[in-house]
């Protein structure tokens, strides 16, 4: 799925990028090169940051 139309990022684009530590969406952006143009796509890229940094802290707790 395309999160970000302006710069054809995908979902798992924007969720590799969380998971590398991109807190935020402009960060993920920032990540892979390019950064918000319109920016009517942010909220929705924070949604998914947000999921997958959810997770990650999930799996460090089952870890420890
Ligand atoms: S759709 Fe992402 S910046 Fe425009």
């Amino acid at each position: 799925m395309i999160v970000c139309i302006c710069n054809a990022l995908s979902e798992d684009e924007v969720r590799t990028a969380a998971r590398a530590g991109a807190p935020c969406a402009k960060s993920a952006y920032a990540h892979l090169g390019c950064e918000a143009q319109c920016g009517s796509c942010l909220c929705f890229a924070q949604e998914i940051v947000d999921e997958e940094r959810a997770q990650l802290l999930q799996v460090d707790a089952v870890a420890a």
